[in-house]
């Protein structure tokens, strides 16, 4: 049987019809003419308005909803131009319910691969990451029990070396579990009226004897600047200071020069971190702050890096609804800044 609207409504309007004439047939004084004339009028009227209601209310809407289905099946969505809202017809608001779902399901799915082909490389990087220093440590330490260990110099230098691949080793895992805990919200930005030019100190204060050992200038330029207040987390911005003063020292050959600068405007202060370094060239700029990513590797491990610094402190100025800005020049220096707002009013708009 076919149950298209045309045939439901000629069965429908037939029908009417014919319980119409029988009726009027029944009363008194009316003759077959009249019957049927009144007959073809409810046949025709009921058939239109049943066809009518068949076809453009039900049927057109059945008929979108099953093509909407089909298309899901075969994932066509984005094919598919979203269907008008305000209709008064419930099929037609069952079909739009159906579509508005269906996208949103087929976002997250999409956002889920995503995830799950960022997961695979991101496991990858780090079990590459690990072997590096791993197999160093492992080989310097098999070549002394295989006899080296008995030349007193070479095992010194050997020793020293295994301990530098797992001082590397330390250092990744420590990056990878700051980098986890910010990621897993472990950690809470504790935030807080900080003074930047007391904290800027105090890094820079670490990191004197490298700078000098590696004749670099660090310095800082705070004139003016008693106190540079700001409203964040100490712990956690010192931490971006760590990463961005360690890579300027690192990336800065000798003679040349580091400089941690603020530039405070009335809602904001601007920190700076420049130096006059290698620079980076203009196309690695955009996937610096990418976990894993390095312009030189072999210089980059041969300094101590992870490889993480710059992840992590993008992860740490998102916390602080903000982020880094770079600009550099190859040859001639680098700057990173960022900005941090000054007061707690300006941090929760
Ligand atoms: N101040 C800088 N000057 C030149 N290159 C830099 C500087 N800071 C970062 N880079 C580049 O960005 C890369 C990523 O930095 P980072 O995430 O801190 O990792 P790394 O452990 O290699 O220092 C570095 O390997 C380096 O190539
Ligand atoms: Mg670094």
């Amino acid at each position: 049987m076919v149950y298209s609207a045309r045939v439901l409504a000629l069965l429908l309007a037939g029908s009417i019809a014919l319980v119409t004439g029988s009726f009027l047939s029944l009363l008194e004084g009316i003759d077959l003419s009249e019957v049927l004339v009144a007959s073809a009028i409810s046949f025709s009227s009921a058939y239109l308005l049943v066809f009518v209601v068949l076809e453009f209310l039900i049927f057109k809407e059945i008929n979108k909803i099953y093509k909407l289905m089909g298309k899901l099946r075969k994932r066509e969505l984005s094919g598919l131009s979203k269907a008008k809202s305000g209709a008064l017809n419930p099929l037609q608001k069952i079909n739009e319910e159906i579509f508005a779902f269906a996208s949103l399901k087929q976002k997250e799915i999409d956002e889920l691969k995503k995830l799950e082909a960022f997961r695979k490389e991101f496991i990858a990087d780090v079990s590459h990451e690990l072997k590096t220093p791993i197999f160093a440590a492992q080989g310097f330490v098999h070549t002394l029990l295989d006899g080296a260990v008995n030349d007193k110099q070479v095992r010194t230098k050997f020793l020293k070396k295994a301990a530098k691949s797992l001082d590397g080793l330390d250092a990744l895992v420590q990056d990878l579990l700051t980098l986890s805990q910010i990621e897993t919200g472990d950690i809470k930005m504790h935030f807080e009226q900080i003074d930047l030019r007391k904290l800027a100190e105090e890094v820079i204060d670490q990191f004197e004897e490298k700078a000098e050992k590696k004749k670099v200038r660090l310095k800082l330029q705070a004139d003016g600047h008693d106190r540079v207040v700001a409203y964040a987390d100490w712990q956690r911005i010192g931490q971006v200071l760590t990463n961005l003063i360690s890579n300027a020292i690192n990336y800065t050959p000798e003679g040349g020069e580091v400089s941690v600068s603020f530039e405070v405007s009335k809602k904001n202060v601007l920190v700076v971190v420049r130096d006059t370094g290698v620079g980076i060239p203009a196309a690695d700029l955009p996937r610096i702050f990418e976990r894993f990513y390095r312009v030189d590797k072999s210089r980059s491990r041969e300094k101590g890096g992870t490889g993480l610094g710059l992840a992590i402190v993008k992860h740490i100025l998102e916390g602080h609804s903000t982020r880094a800005e770079v600009d550099s020049t190859v040859g001639k220096g680098s700057t990173f800044s960022f900005k941090l707002t000054r007061t707690k009013a300006n941090e929760e708009q």
